[in-house]
């Protein structure tokens, strides 16, 4: 199988491709396959989550050792394909990025594991990978403090090994650089307008923020390795601390993209807005020095809430936190921000 980076625009012209076969053409129910390698189905895996884009599975070996496999529908290549496509090429990149790094890594990440991919499996019909079961629990129930923790010390880990990657391990991970953001937002704008109209004011009073904002944007961000889906139903607890799962929109990318995003999930409900007002005086803690940062967080706030939009079956608490979020964003200068009136 190729193992390389998709390329962004190719993979978004196949996606509306795929959706325009779709009307035509239904897909087939996919099956997973009895063997996989040495590894035997053993039965389906319920999947937590909104979304149903694929199957899940746990596979078991002779000597007991069991495996997750994912599996999508590779005859309709949509987007679903390529971003598991992604987390293939990052699992592979990953496990040998921390293997080689293993003596030298710093010993507050110690504790911090990223499961190893078993196996890939393609045909004409299905991709599917084949990744080291964690039999954890989620951590979800953490105080909202050790959830912070956790959480800096992720992206930490994240942006170390990015910055330690070997030139060909680095060229299998995809660059979003500030122009992709830019060039996409049009397409997110509308889709989120069709999915929930509701959000027509808001997506047209972003619209011309954004617009405004995109000589700062395009100047000002920086790139990290960056997870992109960074929530506590992705890391688990495991025997020697956290697993970290779910690589399938990791990339190279603004690392502000990746705290608001984070923060856009925690933006409703009583408990998880104490998570979101830690994660809050951290973001502006890290980042109150860098040049126009009222601009950028602005940006990639209109950016994370128009993508969210995107999605359907949201409820209706979920999408008027985004709201909320939105507009906290766009009225906040977080330059004059006291931390102490957040807390
Ligand atoms: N390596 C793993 N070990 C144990 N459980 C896993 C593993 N990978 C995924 N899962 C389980 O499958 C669920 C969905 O997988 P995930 O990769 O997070 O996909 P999604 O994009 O649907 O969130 C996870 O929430 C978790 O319960
Ligand atoms: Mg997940």
């Amino acid at each position: 199988m190729k193992n390389k980076p998709y390329d962004l625009f190719k993979m978004l012209l196949k996606t509306v491709f795929a959706e325009i076969i779709k009307v035509f053409v239904k897909d087939i129910e996919l099956t997973f396959p009895k063997v996989i390698g040495d590894y035997d189905f053993i039965n389906h895996f319920r999947k937590i989550g909104p979304r149903k884009s694929y199957k899940l599975a746990i596979y078991q070996n002779k000597t007991g050792k069991k495996a997750i496999a994912k599996m999508i529908s590779a005859k309709i290549k949509s987007y679903h394909y390529y971003s598991l496509l992604n987390e293939i090429a990052i699992y592979n990149t990953l496990n040998s990025a921390t293997d080689r790094l293993k003596k030298n890594t710093p010993p507050q990440y110690k504790d911090v594991y990223i499961p190893r991919l078993i196996n890939t499996f393609e045909d004409g019909f299905r991709l599917i990978s084949l990744v080291e079961f964690v039999a954890g629990e989620v951590v979800q129930n953490y105080s909202a403090k050790k959830k912070l923790e956790l959480y800096i010390k992720i992206t930490n880990y994240l942006n170390y090994i990015g910055e330690n990657l070997t030139k060909a391990e680095r060229s299998q991970i995809s660059v979003r650089k500030s122009l992709n953001y830019i060039v996409l937002y049009p397409l997110l704008a509308v889709k989120a307008v069709i999915t929930y109209p509701a959000s027509l004011p808001y997506v047209l009073v972003g619209m011309i923020r954004f617009l405004r904002n995109i000589p700062i944007v395009l100047k000002n961000s920086k790139s990290s390795l960056i997870h992109r889906d960074l929530h506590f139903k992705n890391i688990l607890t495991c025997e020697n601390g956290h697993a970290l799962i779910d690589f399938q929109q990791m990339v190279f990318s603004e690392p502000l993209h990746e705290y608001i995003t984070t923060l856009r999930y925690f933006w409703y409900g009583y408990k998880r807005k104490e998570f979101g007002r830690l994660l809050l005086a951290e973001i502006i803690k890290k980042n109150i020095k860098r040049k126009k940062f009222n601009e950028l967080f602005q940006s990639y706030a209109i950016n994370s809430v128009t993508h969210g939009l995107t999605g359907s079956g949201f409820s209706r608490d979920i999408i008027l936190g985004w709201f909320d979020f939105f507009k906290f964003s766009l009225n906040s200068d977080f330059t004059k921000f006291q931390t102490k009136n957040i807390l």
